[in-house]
């Protein structure tokens, strides 16, 4: 398989973590999370007390702890220096305020510098919203993951609960609504298709029938 990279943008729980995981094991590629780095400034930010609103501190945040990702038998986890917060990061006061974090260009620039290295050498799955628009927009493969609220509502209510996360599931519907609003009426790169990316619709379909298109989609490109 050519080293290439594949963007994979969507709403919140649309599936694209999951997906690009796979993707990333059966290509042999590197697997970039890119929300996982904008949820650990929010929590660096809850950790050292700096407001959701103060964009310079935010955006040092990002400069003064590298995020690192590391392999495990449990999957991958993130890394601030050598604090493992990896579930630190999906917990619901992050996920309430990561999206005014993300909303700051400064944070963004950081963010987005520290991932364009990470995928210098190719054979990259990204996923985020704003990959195949702003971070990699030579990325090879674009897709565009979507779903219904109710139905990613869903999926993310089972999710929390084999984790252990206690969430109602119609606060977790109404997170995931307003979470959909803020990510594509920011200012700084919203989360909106980029021209040259497939839609594929997830509503009603299984992760190995979402793998599956993804693949033949790759397969129809040539590669
Ligand atoms: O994919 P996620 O739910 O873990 O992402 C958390 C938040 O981070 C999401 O609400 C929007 C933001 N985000 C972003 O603005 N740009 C990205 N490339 C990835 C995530």
């Amino acid at each position: 398989m050519e080293k290439i990279s594949i963007a994979i943008d969507g709403p919140a729980s649309s599936g694209k973590s999951t997906v690009a995981k796979i993707l990333a094991s059966d290509y042999g590629f590197i697997y970039v999370d890119t929300g996982a780095m904008y949820r650990t400034i929010t929590y660096l930010a809850i950790k050292h007390q700096v407001a959701f609103s103060n964009e310079e501190k935010l955006a040092e945040l990002a400069i003064d702890y590298p995020i690192t990702f590391k392999q495990s038998a449990h999957g991958q986890l993130v890394f601030v220096d050598d604090e493992d917060i990896t579930m630190a990061i999906r917990q619901p006061d992050v996920t309430a305020a990561v999206s005014e974090v993300s909303a700051h260009g400064k944070v963004r620039e950081k963010l987005v510098e520290a991932q364009r290295k990470l995928a210098t050498a190719g054979g990259i799955v990204m996923d985020g919203r704003d990959i195949g628009t702003t971070v990699l927009p030579q990325a090879e493969v674009k897709i565009f993951l979507i779903a219904s609220v109710e139905e990613r509502a869903q999926r993310r209510y089972k999710e929390n609960q084999a984790k252990g996360i206690e969430m109602d599931f119609e606060m977790i519907k109404e997170a995931i609504a307003k979470r959909d609003y803020l990510d594509s009426h920011r200012e700084v790169s919203p989360l909106i298709q980029a021209e040259d990316a497939l839609l594929v619709d997830t509503t009603g379909m299984s992760i190995v029938q979402v793998v599956g298109k993804i693949k033949a989609i790759v397969t129809s490109k040539g590669f």
